[in-house]
């Protein structure tokens, strides 16, 4: 055990009873979030991504405590002893809902699930096992952690660190497929312009609760088919707002201080639909900007060959009813869904982007992929962002069939 005395403190064993999980003060969630921009900085300044951190909790999804920072240090120092506290370990959770269906079912149930991100160690406390003592800590808590007394139904992280480490400790790996189009070699066509209307904040929400019901109507048929427990997360209007106010906050430093200018910051679509009513492909996106310098910091157009637009969620309207679609999309899917997929590359040009990814199509959309002329390729992540799950039910997680995991549900 850390003897707590300032100044000789002795670092204890990751198994020393004395550690616990808690919240950080403001002072230590400074302090890690000036460690860890390294990390997770981007194209951000460290004085850009201390004002993006706390504007975080503030947003819909995050705010109202919908998001959590978590801490393990050791229980014999207290919180307020001078911002000298060791933080030996930290991470954050999300809030989310999530829909659940099971093959003995015939309705979709909400619940809720975590989403884990920034797990991070201070350089210094490394190889200690403090990051794996806090996901041993972490995994219950957040079973009953913000879930009305019920037990949460999972909780998710996108693991950077490849697939072995976070499976070890209960968040089991699901596919982490993901299909690349790269702008350079796609030609972005002005003629499909008119085919497809833009995806706003003011059109946004209905398409989200379209979405939901559609999902609902997928997992009813996927636990059937496979007679297994299936979830997802909601593609829910919060959710889908989370990406998009961080991708703005991102871009209006990013684009303020560019030397070219870029298009005005109003005019970035987030998403496109094509196809009449019933019969519509919907995608949201959201850009990511990787910075050029070693720090993270840069102009937007530094690295657009890595700079991606995300396609956070794609919806094909007849998946929910017409169910042999799936295997066989008709000519007018088809038609919507490479406008869409032109529309995200145009978007993608002007903002200095140098590829759209989509992560785990379903089948149907594999099939649109694999038959339509756009230039792609397939890409299997085996180091990050690997979606995996620590499931609360009763359930093997291994048997659990998780719908929809596209990026979307990643935090
Ligand atoms: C990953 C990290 C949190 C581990 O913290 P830690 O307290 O040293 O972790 P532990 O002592 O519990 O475990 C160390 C293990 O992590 C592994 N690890 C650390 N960094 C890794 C990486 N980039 N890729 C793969 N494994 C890694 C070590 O090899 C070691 O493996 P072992 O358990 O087989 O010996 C820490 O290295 C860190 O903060 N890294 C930078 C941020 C980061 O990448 N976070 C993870 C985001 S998903």
């Amino acid at each position: 055990m850390g003897s707590a005395s300032q100044g000789t403190y002795v670092l204890p064993e990751a198994t020393a009873p004395s550690l616990v999980l808690a919240h950080p003060t403001d002072t230590e969630k400074r302090r890690t979030w000036t460690l860890n921009h390294r990390e997770w900085g981007g194209a951000l300044t460290l004085e850009e991504y201390l004002k993006r951190e706390p504007y975080l909790t503030t947003i819909p999804l995050t705010r109202d405590g919908g998001m959590t920072h978590w801490i393990l240090t050791d229980s014999s120092w207290s919180a307020d002893s001078g911002g000298n506290r060791p933080v030996l370990a930290s991470c954050e959770s999300i809030r989310k809902r999530v829909l659940i269906a099971s093959p003995s079912d015939n309705t979709v149930h909400d619940g809720v699930g975590h989403g884990i991100g920034s797990v991070f160690t201070y350089p210094e406390f490394r190889g200690n096992r403090y990051a794996a003592r806090m996901l041993n800590e972490l995994g219950p808590a957040l079973r009953k952690w913000q879930s009305h007394g019920r037990d949460a139904v999972c909780s998710a992280l996108w693991s950077d660190i490849g697939k072995a480490y976070y499976a070890k400790k209960g968040w089991a790996v699901f596919p982490s497929l993901h299909v690349e189009f790269p702008v350079s070699t796609n030609r972005t066509e002005e003629s499909g312009k008119d085919k497809v209307s833009p995806i706003t904040y003011d059109n946004l929400e209905p398409l989200c609760q379209r979405d939901e019901q559609l999902l609902k109507e997928k997992l009813l048929r996927t636990a059937q088919k496979t007679n297994r427990t299936s979830v997802a997360f909601a593609p829910d209007h919060d959710t889908l707002r989370w990406h998009l106010y961080r991708d703005d906050f991102i871009a209006s430093i990013l684009f303020k201080s560019t030397p070219s200018p870029p298009p005005p910051q109003e005019t970035f679509t987030r998403g496109a639909l094509a196809g009449p009513e019933g019969r519509r492909v919907w995608a949201v996106w959201s850009r990511n900007y990787y910075g050029g310098s070693s720090s993270g910091s840069g102009a937007p157009a530094d690295n657009v060959d890595k700079n991606t637009l995300y396609i956070l969620r794609l919806v094909i309207e007849p998946e929910s009813s017409e169910a042999e679609n799936e295997e066989n999309p008709s000519e007018d899917i088809r038609e919507a869904f490479t406008a869409v997929m032109q529309a995200a590359l145009r978007e993608a040009s002007r903002w200095h982007l140098g590829k759209v990814d989509l992560w785990n199509p379903s089948p149907t959309i594999r099939k649109l992929i694999d038959s339509g002329g756009l230039q792609h390729r397939w890409v299997e992540r085996d180091e990050d962002s690997i979606p995996s799950m620590m499931w609360y039910g009763d359930e093997d997680v291994r048997n659990i069939e998780w719908v929809a995991n596209e990026k979307y549900c990643w935090c």
